[in-house]
């Protein structure tokens, strides 16, 4: 270990957290490919993440790798999870004179949620408490704040539309408290201050249409299963959509559904859906996804954008595609 991933850790170590060197991330994320993090670390509150902040290494936020390709050769630098206070929740309730609360009373409120609970776990509390407005996350895998960074979204809705405001870290460790007119939601994307960590998010939720929106969810949790490989390891969508067209449906009408790379596939259900078969490389992964584009550019004339993103050591000119 160089000197400074050494001193690096000997800080986190001090603050409180126990980073693990040379992590395997294939263990973490949804593709089950990548190589190691220098050093990754489960940091629990604003103080530890500013601790991380202060040891000047690259940092990175695995959320829950449900949309991270990472490089065969890993990721340098301190790659972190957000855990403890970042995954909690409680909500802002305008009858109650104190402000926070366990639950919601008013028929509409706030629920503060850390960045880095899970998009199903939040979704499970909201119904075990009857409070709905946050159907636009149901079947998307990963974390809050990975939802807000990409503007989260499914037919039911986009996330950016249900913000009342995103705490986030900043490089120097300040924090900074954005409101929806600090950040330009769009298709899949939401301007960030660049290096921000988001770190907790105020969400409008609704008790009124709670049974509504729950007969949507499972509408629509049903058309999933029905359409993409969900028993098999992907990252969800690997392409956006472009504008009045579907990846899947440009990806198959150039018939590449079943193409294989390696261990990597496009699925034979959905073929905007990329599947690790068992021993897929992040090369494999991404020689499948070039090829994907590429091809479909030659026979229709569309540029795919990638909706994953790329993390890690690539090989220089790898990314942008
Ligand atoms: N299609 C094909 N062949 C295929 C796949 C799809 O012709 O192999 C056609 C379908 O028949 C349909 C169109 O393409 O006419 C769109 O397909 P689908 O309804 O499956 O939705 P999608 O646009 O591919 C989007 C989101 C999904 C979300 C679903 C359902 C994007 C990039 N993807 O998929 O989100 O689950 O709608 O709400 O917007 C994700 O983002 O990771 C994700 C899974």
């Amino acid at each position: 270990m160089s000197w400074e991933l050494a001193g690096a850790s000997l800080k986190l170590i001090m603050a409180g957290m126990e980073p693990v060197k040379d992590a395997p991330l294939s263990k973490h994320g949804y593709w089950r490919v990548g190589g190691p993090a220098d050093l990754l670390v489960d940091v629990h509150d604003e103080h530890m993440l500013a601790a991380v902040m202060d040891t000047d290494l690259p940092v990175t936020v695995l959320g829950n790798g449900s949309n991270l390709l990472v490089a065969d050769a890993g990721i340098r630098g301190i790659v972190v999870r957000l855990k403890g206070n970042f995954r909690a929740l409680a909500f802002r309730d305008p009858k109650q004179a104190s402000g926070l609360s366990d639950t919601l009373s008013s028929p509409m409120g706030i629920a503060l949620v850390g960045a880095g609970t899970m998009n199903t776990v939040l979704l499970h509390k909201l119904d075990a408490l009857e409070i709905g407005g946050l159907g636009c996350l149901a079947g998307v895998p990963g974390t809050v704040g990975g939802a807000i960074r990409m503007n989260a979204g499914t037919r039911l809705g986009e996330i950016g539309d249900k913000v009342a405001f995103v705490r986030v870290v900043l490089p120097n460790g300040s924090t900074q408290t954005l409101t929806p007119e600090d950040i330009d939601f769009r298709y899949r994307r939401a301007t960030l201050p660049e290096g921000a960590i988001v770190t907790r998010v105020g969400l409008w939720v609704s008790r009124e249409v709670y049974d509504t929106e729950k007969a949507q969810i499972q509408e629509h949790l049903g058309y999933r299963k029905g359409s993409q490989p969900l028993d098999q390891p992907s990252c969800g969508s690997t392409f956006k959509n472009p504008d009045g067209d579907a990846a899947g449906r440009l990806i198959d009408a150039a018939g590449l559904k079943g193409t294989r790379v390696g261990g990597a596939q496009i699925s034979e259900k959905h073929a905007n859906f990329f599947i690790n078969t068992g021993n897929a490389t992040a090369m494999d992964l991404y020689t499948l996804i070039k090829t994907a584009r590429d091809t479909v550019r030659e026979r229709f004339d569309v540029v795919l954008e990638p909706e994953v993103h790329a993390v890690g050591d690539w090989p220089e000119g790898a990314w942008p595609l």
